[in-house]
């Protein structure tokens, strides 16, 4: 047995975050320029499994863990998966340049590596329309009522067009555009945030239910956008302007992203808006190419804790 790695991105969502949890489309693409790296090393007989999270600051035995920590429970269901009765004896290091809890998908990336990294420590490989279905048992132990999103656009790690519960679709980018990504810094759990929609979803039904209707129409027309390429990435910053103003609606923003958002569209983004569950974490701007430099600046100067440059294509 030999050492093996796997690895998976980071993700943003482009439109549709919190919609889509109420079967509205979304479109989410992969960062590639983030990743979680997940590594086994065969160990001594009757080691059974040694996990270490360096960014968690965590080292520990799979034997006494709580089966329902995020971490034992994606590396029970892969071994399931794999029919592996007996638990191997190897050390599995995860290290992930995605910040956690900001949105980026940290989550769903670091189930994404496990199980693909046990797969190939086993001479298997698992498609990625089946690792995102046990990763996304691990979201919905950890999130009440995820969408699926985060696990298919990181499985998949290709540009996606979602619908809850429907097979994806792959969104072809018509013409490449830049994204710059800006964190606020903030950590907000996405089942805190995607709880507190839901409670007030539930206080007022017909109101949410229209918002939900105006994001995903949004959703529709950013799809055309993007696949045609034709209209302009002009079109898609409205775009994701519009998203925005719906998602401080319904109250997902925060001071913080407001900031950030205001600042990269004052420095020339075409557009701007929060990304993820909200509440903190990550906001996206839409730049042309040479200006994505400026609006990158401008996000530090604001107060960004950190900014990644991507191109979507
Ligand atoms: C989180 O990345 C996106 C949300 O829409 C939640 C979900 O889809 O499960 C906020």
């Amino acid at each position: 047995m030999k050492t093996v790695q796997a690895t998976a991105p980071g993700k943003v969502i482009l439109f549709g975050e919190h919609a889509v949890v109420y079967g509205r489309p979304a479109i989410a693409v992969p960062v590639l320029d983030v990743q979680t790296q997940v590594s086994l090393e065969p160990a001594a007989a009757a080691q059974g499994i040694r996990m270490i999270a360096v960014d968690l600051d965590r080292d520990f035995d799979l034997a006494v863990a709580d089966p329902d920590d995020p971490l034992a429970l994606i590396v029970h269901l892969t071994l399931a998966h794999l029919g592996q009765t007996k638990v191997p004896d190897i050390t599995l290091t995860i290290t992930s340049t995605i910040p956690l809890g900001r949105g980026l998908g940290s989550g769903a990336a670091v189930s994404t590596a496990i199980g693909r990294a046990l797969a190939a420590f086993f001479e298997r490989a698992i498609p990625p329309a089946q690792i995102s279905a046990l990763v996304y048992e691990v979201e919905k132990h950890h999130h009440g009522t995820p969408s699926g999103i985060d696990n298919t656009v990181v499985a998949f790690a290709q540009p996606v067009y979602f619908i809850k519960g429907r097979p994806i679709k792959r969104i072809q980018v018509g013409q490449p555009f830049t994204l710059v990504v800006g964190d606020t810094g903030q950590v907000a759990p996405t089942h805190t945030v995607v709880g507190d929609v839901r409670r007030r979803w539930q206080a007022d039904r017909e109101r949410y239910e229209g918002y939900f209707d105006e994001i995903g129409a949004i959703v529709q027309q950013a799809r055309v956008a993007i696949e045609e390429g034709l209209t302009g990435p002009e079109a898609i910053g409205k775009l994701m302007n519009d998203n925005q103003e719906l998602l401080e609606t319904i109250g997902v923003s925060s001071p913080e992203l407001d900031h950030l958002v205001a600042a990269a569209r004052q420095a020339g983004a075409l557009g701007a808006k929060l990304s993820g569950a909200g509440g903190g974490g990550n906001m996206i701007a839409l730049a042309r190419p040479d200006h994505a430099s400026d609006i990158a600046r401008a996000l530090w100067e604001a107060g960004a804790t950190g900014v990644i440059v991507t191109e979507v294509r």
